[in-house]
């Protein structure tokens, strides 16, 4: 037995938060004060036996570009569990892969989706059988203590978590959700509509991973002045030969725009539903935004001005659910109001 192998053995606190995502699965370790794991949430199997062939980053790659016989899946789609078996191979197969087989048995908290079914859960349960103790949170509650907010005051905060699948937009107070609202309108369904403007505005079919690309670069929730020109290469569907058009930034605003509205109008009606004390703080406080769709040019200022309520930006929009997964362990009083099963 090598050294590392003896440290391993030892070190039998451990502590770790899954975020399962949508588009990326992420895991944060307590003990060594980091994220460990960030990879696409994707897994490729043989379509014959039914075997994995890959996962995450290596099985994002062949999405669209796989031969009849792998499949590559998505095992979340929407913001929810759609192939329970892959997403616990998924799990499975990155846990092992940074911690290998070494004897410890983590306390592990997963981050799931507001809209997660019993039998969801359950099966997350099973998931992660190596666990001494395995607790559920919810994506939103998550979201806003990882983005420093502390929810245990009696004091009403708000978090709208724009991520690839689904938006999650929830009113918190006392460690707990007082209102939310979850919507597939996310990340995934701007790159949709991109597809579909350039397809009905230059009889370009573009992939999903070119809109994604065409999205992160140009992509503005406000119309702007001066839009910057980005040129994108496609299968022009008159001619079936490729071809090469330029976009502006306004012209993907236009793409998007029904889409960003729907996010402003579930924010609106979570407010609606807000008890009048709890308002009054979110007034003073501000609304956080964060999600890697949060990150969309201009966001930030165009909700602020349809809300009429200070927004801010997450100081980390891409990690505040795995970071809050981690920091809730540290809260006592919240780890009672979670859902947690011992082995
Ligand atoms: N700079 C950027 N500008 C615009 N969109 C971005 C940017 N960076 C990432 N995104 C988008 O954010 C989404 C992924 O965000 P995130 O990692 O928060 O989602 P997720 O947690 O996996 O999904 P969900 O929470 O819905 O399950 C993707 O749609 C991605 O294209
Ligand atoms: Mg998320």
């Amino acid at each position: 037995m090598g050294a590392f192998d003896f440290v391993k053995i030892f070190r039998v606190n451990k502590s770790i938060s899954i975020d399962l995502g949508t588009a990326n699965i992420l895991i944060y370790d307590k003990q060594r004060k980091k994220i460990v794991l960030n990879e696409p949430s994707v897994v490729a199997r043989d379509r014959k036996t039914g075997k994995l062939i890959a996962v995450g980053k290596e099985a994002r790659e062949m999405l669209g570009k796989t031969p009849d016989s792998i499949q590559a899946i998505k095992p979340l789609q929407d913001g929810v569990i759609a192939d329970i078996d892959s997403t616990k191979e998924m799990i499975t197969y990155f846990i092992h892969k940074i911690y290998g087989n070494s004897l410890f048995k983590p306390e592990v908290m997963i981050c799931v989706p507001i809209e997660v079914t019993s039998v969801e859960r359950k099966a997350l349960f099973d998931a992660v059988r190596g666990a001494k103790k395995t607790y559920i949170i919810e994506e939103g509650r998550a979201a806003i203590i990882g983005s420093g907010v502390d929810i245990s005051q009696p004091e009403g905060s708000m978090v709208i978590d724009i991520g690839g699948g689904s938006t999650d937009i929830a009113i918190l107070s006392l460690d707990e959700i007082i209102a939310s609202k979850s919507i597939r309108i996310a990340g995934n369904k701007f790159d949709d509509d991109i597809v579909k403007y350039v397809k009905r505005k230059y009889n370009l079919l573009i992939g999903d991973r070119t809109a994604e690309k065409i999205k992160k670069e140009l992509a503005s929730a406000l119309e702007v002045q001066n839009p910057e020109i980005l040129e994108i290469k496609g299968r022009d569907l008159e001619t079936g030969i490729p071809n090469i058009v330029e976009i502006n930034e306004n012209e993907i605003y236009e793409a998007i725009e029904e889409s960003l509205f729907q996010i402003v109008a579930a924010t609106k009606e979570v407010l609606e539903k807000c008890p009048p004390e709890l308002a009054a703080d979110i007034l003073d406080n501000g609304i956080i935004m964060t999600g890697g769709g949060s990150l969309i040019k201009n966001f930030i200022d165009m909700m602020e001005k349809e809300v009429g309520i200070k927004v801010f930006l997450s100081p980390n929009p891409l990690d505040s659910v795995v970071l809050g997964g981690g920091a809730a362990f540290d809260n006592k009083k919240l780890l009672r109001t979670l859902q947690m099963k011992e082995n």
